[in-house]
C-alpha cells in the first residue's frame, strides 16, 4: 500500500537535486584524515585519524579524530571499524546481530590483505595471490559526522556487482548510475531503483580472476551509489548515521565467498521438509468455508496442495490473535486444521506486528498495555500509528518483557488444544508499515478517512454447515546498545538518502521513536522485522519445542535467514514481475543467505492472465518457498481455475516434487557452511563473461538448469548454454553446450525446459505424490548424467524432515568415474524400506554391452535402452542402507 503525492514528488527531485551538487564537491573540498599513532594488536592494527585539514562540513561538523582497528579475523575476511572514540555512537546491537567468531591462532598466509597510506589517510584491499586491487579508497577523502559517513573505492570499468538488496532491479546491478537506498518500506508494485522491505547492505564483485565481498554492518538508512563508464566506475557509501563496521570478504571462488558470509551473518535456518511443499493463499477469502472449498477443490483438480494459508480476513476486524466469530468461528476454523492435519497438509495464518488500539476488545493490547511493551514516543507516549485494525501500537522488541508477551500472545491463541493449531506463521508489515504519513496528527481521523477496518460486504456464512473438504487425497500416479549522542536532527537528518517517501517517517514508525533500551527508531528501523522474526520463531519454538519453526516474513535484515524465510512482497500480475521475480530471489537465495525464498506466483496486484499464471505455476516451482497469493480485488487465481494452469501446476509439481530431496540435500547444506540452494549460472562458470548479466535462467541446487520462458504469448524462448554438458530433465537427451545462444521452440504453456548439467547423479524420487508426507514414502531412482571428463558424483541427506535437533541422519555419497557407480551411504536414520529403484545412465553412444550389479551381470530384462535418448535404466532394487556398485561395458 503505497501512494505517492505529486507535490512530494516534487520536493523529492528538488531536494536530490541540492544533494547531488553538495556532493559533487566531497572528493576535492574535504580534507579526509591523517592516520597517526599506529600500532600493532593481535592480528591487526588500530590507529588514530585526524582530520587533515580544514573541517568541510558537507552534512555536518567532521568529527576531529576517529579511531581505527583493523584486524585480520580469518585468512580470508578482515574486519575495519572506525568509530568517534569520544562520543558513543550506535552500533547493531550484539543481540540482533551476534559477531562471528574469530579464529584465536595467528594469521599466517591471509587471501587477502589491508594497506594503508597515512596522510591522507586511504586504503586498499588486494588480493595476496593476484595482487589485484578489490577496494581502494584513493583519491576519496573519508567523511564523517555526526549525521553523514561517508566511504567511497574506485572500481574497474563496467564492474560486476550483485546485492545491495532488497531491490527488483537486475541481479547484476547497473554500474553506471545505480543508487542502492537501504531504508525498509511497505512498498506494493516493488517498484525496481527503489528501496524495498529489506536491507542487505553487502555486495559481491566478480571478475574472471575472481570473487570477493564486502559487508557494511549499518543498519542506519544508507544510499550506495554505483557511478562509471568505460574508462572506470566508483562506489560510494553514504550513511546517516552509526558507525563504519566493514568486513571484506576473500572469495575467491563465488561459492566459498557465499560460504564465507553466512559464517559472517549467520548460516540459514533448517526449514521443516513440508514447508517445500505447494502453497495455497490469498487476500480476500471471505470465510472459512471458501477456505475449505479452495482446499477440497485443489484435491478435486488433482493438484498437490501442502499447505493452505489465510490471510488478515480471519481476524475480528483485523485485530491480531482474534478471529472472527461470525466468519471464520474457531471451532469451525479448528476442524479445517484437523482435516488439514489428517490428510497430512499445514495451515498457516498472518500475523502482523501491529496491535489495534482497542482496550476490552483486543486482550492482546491490553496485555500488552499494561505490561508497557509499546514502542514509545520521546515524551513516554505510546506512538500511535494506522495499519489494519485502524489505530495501532507496535511492539518495542528491545523491551525484554516483549518476547515473553509474544510468547504468550501464542501460546493463548495458537493454542493446539483451544485455539488455531497453525504449523507456520506468516509475518508482514514488520518494516514496520503505517498507513499514515508523518506527522500522522490525527490517527483516529486517519483511520475514520481510511475506513479502516473496512466493514464486511458479504452477509456471514452458514456456523453449521458441512465442510466441503471431504474428498479423499487422491493418489498421483508416476508420470512427469550504544544510541547516536550527536545526532542534530533524526527528524529530517541533513543528507536525505533515496527514500521513495519524502520524509523517512513516513507511513512507518517515526524515527524518534524510543525503543526500551534507549536506542531510537532512526538507528534501528531496518532492524523491526529481523526482531519480530527472532521473536516469532521462539514463540513458535516453545509452542512445539524441538520443531524447526516455518516463519516467512516480508521485512529482513542481514542475517535473517538465520531465522525465517522470506516472499518478495507486494509484486503485481505481469511479465516484468514475473522476469525480475527471478532476480529478486537469486539475490536471497544466492547472496544474502535467506535460502527459502519465493515471488507470488501469478503475482499478487492486479489480475493475471491465464498464460502469464500458468508459466508462474511452473516458475513458482523452481522458487525455493512455493506460494501462490494474491491480492483481495484481483481475480481468483488458484491454479485449479483453468484448464492449462491446473496442468502446467501439476507437471512442474511432479518435477519439483521428484527433486524435493535433492533439493532438501541443498537446504541442509547450506544450513551447514553456506552453499547456495539457487546459483545464477556464473557461481558456476566463474570464467565465462557471458554468464554474468543473465538472470533469466538460474541453477535450482548446483546442477539442475532453469531456463523459463520469459515473455508474454509465446512458447519460444532464447536461453544460453555454457561451454559443458547438459542433459534435458524429461526426455534424458544430451544436449552439448557450446557457449552460445540457443532458441528453444514449440515450449507449451504446461512446460518448463530443465537440464540436468553434466557431472551430476541425481537422487528423484521414483514419483511424486498429494503431500510430502506421501512423496517421503517413494522409492528412488538415480539419474547418472557423466560431464565431458565421463565422471559424477552427487549426495542425499535424508532425515525426520522436522526436528531441530537430529538424533539420527542418513546420508548417500555417489561416484561415477570409469563407467562405475558407487553408492555408499552411511548414518542411522531409519529409512525404513525404502529403496533405490534403478539406476539410469544418461549420454551412451550406444547399448552397453554387458552391466554388472555388485560384480553380478544384471539380467537383460532388468536392462531398459532408450535409443533415443541414448540413455540406460537398469532395475537395481536396493535397500537405500546398501552400499552398491554398477558397472557397464
Ligand atoms: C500486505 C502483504 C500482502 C497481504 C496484505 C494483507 O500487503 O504484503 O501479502 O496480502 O498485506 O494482509
Amino acid at each position: 500500500m503505497t501512494r505517492l503525492m505529486t507535490l512530494k514528488n516534487v520536493a523529492l527531485i528538488l531536494s536530490s537535486a541540492l544533494l547531488a551538487a553538495a556532493q559533487q564537491n566531497i572528493d576535492t573540498q574535504c580534507p579526509g584524515y591523517n592516520a597517526t599513532n599506529v600500532s600493532n594488536i593481535r592480528n591487526g592494527f588500530k590507529a588514530d585519524l585526524v582530520l587533515a585539514g580544514n573541517a568541510c562540513n558537507v552534512y555536518g561538523t567532521d568529527i576531529p579524530k576517529l579511531s581505527l582497528t583493523v584486524t585480520y579475523e580469518t585468512d580470508n575476511r578482515i574486519h575495519m571499524k572506525i568509530i568517534d572514540p569520544a562520543n558513543s555512537r550506535y552500533e547493531v546491537p550484539e543481540s540482533v546481530f551476534p559477531r562471528p567468531s574469530s579464529w584465536g591462532g595467528t594469521r599466517t598466509s591471509p587471501n587477502i590483505k589491508f594497506n594503508y597510506v597515512k596522510a591522507p589517510f586511504s586504503f586498499t584491499i588486494t588480493r595476496s595471490t593476484t595482487n589485484e586491487t578489490l577496494f581502494n579508497t584513493t583519491g576519496f577523502p573519508l567523511v564523517f559526522e555526526p549525521q553523514y559517513l561517508r566511504v567511497k573505492t574506485s572500481l574497474p570499468a563496467r564492474a560486476n556487482i550483485y546485492g545491495l538488496g532488497e531491490h527488483t532491479n537486475s541481479f547484476r546491478l547497473p554500474p553506471g548510475n545505480t543508487t542502492r537506498t537501504m531504508w525498509n518500506r511497505d512498498a506494493y508494485g516493488v517498484a525496481n531503483e527503489t528501496n524495498l522491505y529489506g536491507d542487505h547492505p553487502i555486495y559481491f564483485e566478480h571478475r574472471t580472476t575472481g570473487t570477493r565481498g564486502v559487508f557494511l554492518l549499518n543498519s542506519n538508512g544508507m544510499d550506495v551509489k554505483l557511478r562509471g563508464d568505460d574508462n572506470g566506475g566508483s562506489l560510494e557509501y553514504n550513511v546517516i548515521g552509526g558507525i563504519l563496521d566493514f568486513y571484506f570478504l576473500a572469495g575467491p571462488s563465488p561459492i566459498e565467498l557465499s560460504k564465507q558470509y553466512a559464517k559472517l551473518v549467520g548460516l540459514p535456518a533448517e526449514i521443516p521438509y513440508w514447508g517445500l511443499g505447494l502453497h495455497q493463499c490469498r487476500y480476500g477469502y471471505q470465510n472459512y468455508l471458501e477456505v475449505a472449498q479452495v482446499v477440497a477443490n485443489y484435491s478435486a483438480a488433482n493438484i498437490p496442495l501442502e499447505t493452505m494459508w489465510t490471510d488478515i480476513d480471519y481476524m475480528y476486524e483485523r485485530l491480531v490473535f482474534t478471529n472472527d466469530p461470525n466468519y471464520f468461528p474457531m471451532a469451525r476454523m479448528r476442524e479445517i486444521v484437523s482435516d488439514l492435519h489428517a490428510r497430512g497438509q499445514q495451515y498457516i495464518v498472518m500475523v502482523d506486528p501491529a496491535v489495534g488500539v482497542k482496550p476490552g476488545v483486543s486482550t492482546a493490547y491490553d496485555r500488552g498495555q499494561a505490561l508497557g511493551i509499546w514502542m514509545k514516543n520521546p515524551n513516554g507516549t505510546n506512538f500511535e500509528g494506522l495499519v489494519w485494525p485502524g489505530v495501532t501500537v507496535w511492539p518495542d522488541w528491545f523491551n525484554p518483557k516483549t518476547q515473553a508477551y509474544w510468547t504468550n500472545e501464542f501460546a493463548l491463541f495458537f493454542n493446539p488444544e483451544t485455539g488455531l493449531n497453525v504449523d507456520g506463521i506468516w509475518i508482514d508489515m514488520n518494516e514496520p508499515a503505517s498507513f499514515c504519513e508523518y506527522p500522522c496528527a490525527n490517527p483516529s481521523a486517519e483511520a475514520s478517512s481510511q475506513n479502516l477496518p473496512p466493514s464486511r460486504t458479504s452477509p456471514p456464512p452458514d456456523k453449521t454447515a458441512s465442510l466441503p473438504i471431504g474428498t479423499t487425497i487422491p493418489s498421483l500416479t508416476a508420470s512427469l546498545l550504544k544510541r547516536g549522542s550527536n545526532y542534530t536532527d533524526v527528524l529530517n537528518p541533513p543528507y536525505a538518502i533515496g527514500n521513495v517517501l519524502p520524509h523517512l517517517s513516513d507511513r512507518t514508525a517515526f524515527t524518534n521513536v524510543v525503543h526500551a533500551n534507549g536506542l531510537i527508531e532512526y538507528d534501528t528501523h531496518n532492524l523491526y522485522g529481523t526482531m519480530m522474526s527472532t521473536a516469532t520463531r521462539e514463540a513458535l519454538l516453545t509452542r512445539r519445542p524441538g520443531k524447526r519453526p516455518f516463519v516467512i516474513t516480508r521485512s529482513t535484515f542481514a542475517g535473517a535467514g538465520a531465522k525465517v524465510g522470506k516472499w518478495l512482497g507486494d509484486n503485481l500480475s505481469t511479465w516484468d514481475h514475473y522476469r525480475n521475480s527471478i532476480a529478486g530471489m537469486l539475490g536471497f537465495a544466492s547472496i544474502y543467505q535467506v535460502p527459502e525464498v519465493g515471488s507470488d506466483s501469478c503475482g499478487f496486484g492486479g489480475n493475471t492472465t491465464e498464460t502469464l499464471c500458468a508459466r508462474w505455476a511452473t516458475l513458482g516451482a523452481f522458487n525455493p518457498f512455493y506460494r501462490n497469493h494474491n491480492g483481495d480485488t484481483s481475480i481468483s487465481q488458484e491454479f485449479y481455475r483453468w484448464p492449462t494452469v491446473a496442468q502446467a501446476a501439476r507437471n512442474a509439481i511432479d518435477m519439483r516434487y521428484r527433486l524435493l530431496d535433492y533439493f532438501y540435500t541443498a537446504l541442509h547444506q547450506a544450513h551447514v557452511d553456506g552453499t547456495p540452494v539457487l546459483q545464477p549460472l556464473w557461481y558456476q562458470y566463474p570464467t565465462d563473461s557471458n554468464t554474468f548479466g543473465i538472470d533469466l535462467q538460474f541453477l535450482f541446487g548446483e546442477s539442475v538448469l532453469v531456463s523459463p520462458v520469459t515473455q508474454e504469448n509465446v512458447t519460444d524462448v532464447s536461453i544460453y548454454l555454457p561451454n559443458d554438458y547438459f542433459y534435458d530433465f524429461k526426455s534424458y537427451t544430451f544436449i552439448n553446450g557450446t557457449g552460445s545462444t540457443t532458441q528453444l521452440t514449440n515450449v507449451a504453456y504446461t512446460d518448463i525446459p530443465v537440464y540436468i548439467r553434466g557431472g551430476a547423479v541425481l537422487p528423484l524420487r521414483v514419483s511424486s505424490a498429494y503431500t510430502t508426507k506421501q512423496l517421503r514414502q517413494k522409492d528412488f531412482e538415480l539419474v547418472v548424467a557423466p560431464s565431458k571428463s565421463g565422471q559424477a558424483s552427487g549426495t542425499l541427506y535424508i532425515d525426520d524432515g522436522e526436528s531441530l535437533e537430529q538424533s539420527s541422519t542418513y546420508t548417500a555419497q555417489y561416484t561415477y568415474k570409469d563407467r562405475k557407480l558407487t553408492v555408499k551411504s552411511q548414518g542411522n536414520y531409519n529409512v525404513g524400506s525404502l529403496k533405490y529403484r534403478n539406476v539410469r545412465i544418461l549420454g551412451l553412444s550406444g547399448r552397453p554391452n554387458n552391466i554388472s550389479l555388485n560384480g553380478q551381470n544384471v539380467a537383460s530384462n532388468m536392462v531398459q535402452y532408450n535409443d533415443t535418448s541414448k540413455s540406460v535404466s537398469v532395475n537395481v532394487t536396493q535397500p537405500l542402507k546398501n552400499t552398491f556398485t554398477l558397472k557397464w561395458s
